[in-house]
């Protein structure tokens, strides 16, 4: 059974940069067994908040709790051990092999250099025979591929001794082409379905609707909608939110909803 007390606890959390504010008074509870996906529009938040979720930024106001514990008490390799994070864009200073990069995950993760756990991880995004290429002569999609790689090698089962862990990535599908879109959304639903938590950025909405359990939808740095893709994903949303003007569709029989932009096209 899985435990629903939550996970990642928000309480009333503020944050920002040198005296700006960007997340105003969020509260959210994040619990084992879910896909959690994020959407809003460009600088409303987002990132910020998964930063605040990570314990890479620490909130001006208010709390934030890893299980029970305030997050600002954990040491970074305790934090590294409970929840790996794919930043939005990451960059490599050294000429580190495709595998290098990958086994940062395990040091990261304070686990035993495992050449058989970095294979299965290249297997995983679909990147068998690449350990040996340098990561700086890699495709974007490659790229991102090779640094959630690292991630799950870093995180390894969703639930290790009892305890369910948490991934986070931050538009982790936004350079991948739609074969891999859809295998990295099956990655962060399977590791939800196994018993750890998932929380994942996407611009996409048609995405995050298929695969979301709950859908978060943050704009100018409050949460303006949660719940269901169903009831979450609205027309009068899309219109407040993120200011287009689109019909919200529903596919059948399951009632995932969907939007579609009309072709601008005259003619
Ligand atoms: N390190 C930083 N220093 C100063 N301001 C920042 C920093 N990071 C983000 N901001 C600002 O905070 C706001 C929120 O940024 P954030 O990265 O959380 O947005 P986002 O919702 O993830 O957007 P996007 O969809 O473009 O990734 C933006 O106005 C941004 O310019
Ligand atoms: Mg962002």
């Amino acid at each position: 059974m899985t435990d629903r007390a939550p996970l990642v606890e928000l309480q009333d959390v503020s944050a920002g940069y040198r005296g700006r504010r960007v997340i105003d008074g969020v509260s959210l509870s994040l619990r084992a067994g879910e896909l959690t996906v994020i959407v809003g529009p460009n600088g409303a938040g987002k990132s910020t908040l998964l930063k605040l979720m990570t314990g890479e930024l620490a909130p001006g106001a208010g709390r934030v709790l890893l299980g029970r514990q305030d997050i600002a008490h954990l040491s970074p390799a305790a934090l590294a051990r409970r929840r790996a994070v794919l930043p939005q864009s990451s960059a490599l200073a050294f000429p580190f092999t495709v595998a290098e990069v990958v086994r940062l995950g395990l040091e990261a993760g304070g686990r035993r250099h495992d050449p058989k756990a970095v294979a299965r991880a290249l297997a995983r995004v679909e990147l068998e025979g690449f350990a040996g290429r340098f990561y700086n002569e890699l495709s974007g999609g490659e790229r991102q591929r090779v640094h959630l790689a690292r991630v799950l090698c870093q995180i390894g089962e969703p639930v290790e001794a009892g305890e369910p862990r948490l991934l986070f990535l931050d538009e982790p599908v936004s350079s991948l082409d739609l074969r891999h879109q859809l295998g990295v959304l099956a990655i962060a639903r399977e590791f939800a379905e196994k018993g750890g938590c998932a929380v994942a950025i996407l611009h996409d909405l048609n995405l995050a609707t298929a695969y979301a359990d709950r859908l978060v939808v943050v704009a100018g740095g409050r949460i303006d909608a949660d719940g269901t893709p169903a009831t979450v994903v609205r027309d009068n949303m899309l219109r407040s939110v993120f200011d287009v003007t689109l019909r919200v569709g529903v596919v059948p029989p399951a009632g995932v909803p969907f939007v579609l932009p009309q072709s601008e096209r005259r003619g």
